[in-house]
């Protein structure tokens, strides 16, 4: 099993990342988590002031961003920016940031160049579409906004961030819209993605549909 790549798309709080994780570390596969690339951007721009409105800025801004990712920590210029990206502050502008195409170009760049030579699974928008349109297993995860917006609820209070689910909602819907009608590289399955419903599914029901897939795959 060389190069092996798996390809976890879908909208916000349909369960990539947490079962990213999981079939990551039970098959021996780097997980790269390309949302939290995208927040560090949004977040750079926060940081600096740098107006939403003013794209010129936000791409010149690019080439003084230095994204390190080590392990589950997410060093922006020196700094670890691990919680910092998970706000309700960066969800609220991520998705514009994320529409520029000359950040995708850095941000895809950086993720080929990350995965090269190993056995991976990355989650996120366009993994399947754009940035391994060769994968080797394409998932994409769905759940209704409402389920989404619950399970995104729970994780702000267990962070002790205080926010409204009538805001999350329509914070969620807000980047959805977004980020599957934006021009360059939006959010949309894959043809040969398989589609997983995670509404009425556990987190372990999800991680076993996809183990199976992933066995099928490499014959055990
Ligand atoms: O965790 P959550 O699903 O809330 O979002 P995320 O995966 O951290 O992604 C944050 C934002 O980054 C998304 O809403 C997209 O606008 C953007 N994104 C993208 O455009 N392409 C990717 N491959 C990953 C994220
Ligand atoms: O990465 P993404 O935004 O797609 O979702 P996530 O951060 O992995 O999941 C959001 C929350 O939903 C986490 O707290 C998960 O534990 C939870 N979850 C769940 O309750 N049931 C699932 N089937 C998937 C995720």
């Amino acid at each position: 099993m060389e190069n092996f790549v798996v390809a976890i798309d879908g909208p916000a709080g349909s369960g990539k990342s947490t079962i990213a994780k999981i079939i990551g570390k039970d098959y021996g596969l780097t997980y790269l988590d390309t949302g939290a690339m995208y927040r560090m951007v949004a977040l750079y721009t926060l940081k600096n002031n740098i107006s939403l409105e003013n794209k010129e800025e936000i791409v010149n801004a690019l080439e003084k961003i230095e994204i390190d990712i080590q392990g589950e920590k997410f060093i922006l210029n020196g700094e670890d920016v691990s919680k910092e990206i998970r706000t309700p502050e960066v969800a609220s502008i991520v998705s514009p940031v994320a529409a520029i195409k000359e950040v995708r170009v850095k941000l895809v760049e950086l993720q080929r160049e990350i995965s090269s030579g190993k056995k991976v699974i990355l989650d996120g928008r366009d993994i399947g579409t754009v940035v391994f349109p060769k994968a080797d297993l394409k998932i994409f995860l769905v759940a209704s906004p409402e389920e989404r917006a619950k399970r995104r609820m729970k994780d702000y209070e267990s962070k002790n961030i205080k926010e409204n689910f009538e805001e999350v909602l329509a914070s969620i819907k807000e980047r959805d819209h977004i980020d599957s009608t934006r021009k360059e590289s939006p959010l949309k399955k894959a043809e040969d993605a398989i589609e997983i419903d995670t509404s009425f599914l556990n987190i372990s029901e999800v991680v076993d549909k996809i183990s199976s897939l992933i066995n099928n795959r490499i014959g055990r």
